[in-house]
């Protein structure tokens, strides 16, 4: 089987409706354009951050977009989790086809199961959304991060959520998620929520650059150990 059919396979078997960032064959054909938004105006900020020497983990790996990222800026050593089996197997098929050493994937809950271990820096990408803070994961996702993150934490998110519009709950209920919560005229600030509960141990770096006034941007924040 040739190189490029072994890529085709692996999109088949994970399913392109799994896959969140365009990926290419060897030939840059397009196999899976990927579901995720394509202005979340994320990739170029990360252009500034330096990996060299580094142990990372990319939480929510997905099929390895940034594990992969963080390999070519010389991260020593990458570990990409994920909860989703079969797109862990593709992370591995992918690493081995594309002869990348000093990667690995893992099947992991990373909000709900403990550690196995830290890393000097600890990546959260486009995984904090409506669904996840609507459904109560906001904290544990979070406080997973920093479990496993000994001196840099790199997440994106949107800063502000309107409570009723989109998280789609009241804000009684959504105090209940979260009794810590600020609600000033129906918005949540997921910034300063994000960064309250990190005050104690953390600074934070604002990273994105001004944006276009589109709520559906991400943002991205790099938190150092004190
Ligand atoms: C929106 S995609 C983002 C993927 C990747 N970080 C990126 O930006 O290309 C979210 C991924 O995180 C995984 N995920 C979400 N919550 C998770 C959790 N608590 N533990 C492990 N994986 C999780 C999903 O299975 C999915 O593959």
């Amino acid at each position: 089987m040739t190189k490029n059919t072994e890529l085709k396979k692996i999109v088949e078997e994970v399913g392109k409706d799994k896959i969140w960032r365009p990926l290419f064959d060897f030939e840059n054909n397009a196999l899976a354009c990927g579901v995720g938004h394509d202005i979340d105006g994320i990739d170029p900020e990360f252009s500034g951050l330096d990996f060299t020497g580094k142990t990372v983990c990319d939480l929510g790996c997905n099929l390895g977009h940034f594990t992969f990222h963080a390999h070519k800026g010389c991260a020593k050593e990458v570990v990409g989790y994920d909860m989703e089996p079969k797109v862990i197997a593709g992370a591995k098929k992918l690493a081995a086809l594309y002869n990348i050493e000093g990667v690995d994937f893992k099947v992991c809950n990373f909000a709900y199961e403990e550690p196995e271990r830290t890393f000097d820096m600890g990546m959260l990408i486009d995984i904090l959304g409506k669904v996840n803070i609507a459904k109560g994961h906001l904290i544990p996702i979070l406080k997973g991060l920093e479990k496993r993150s000994k001196s840099e934490m790199l997440i994106t998110f949107r800063p502000v959520y309107l409570v009723e519009r989109h998280l789609k709950m009241s804000e009684d209920d959504f105090l209940k998620l979260y009794p810590q919560a600020k609600i000033e005229n129906g918005f949540f600030s997921l910034l300063d929520f994000a960064k309250d509960l990190f005050a104690e141990n953390w600074d934070m770096t604002y990273l994105s650059k001004e944006l276009p006034d589109d709520e559906q941007y991400k943002r991205t924040m790099f938190f150092i150990r004190k």
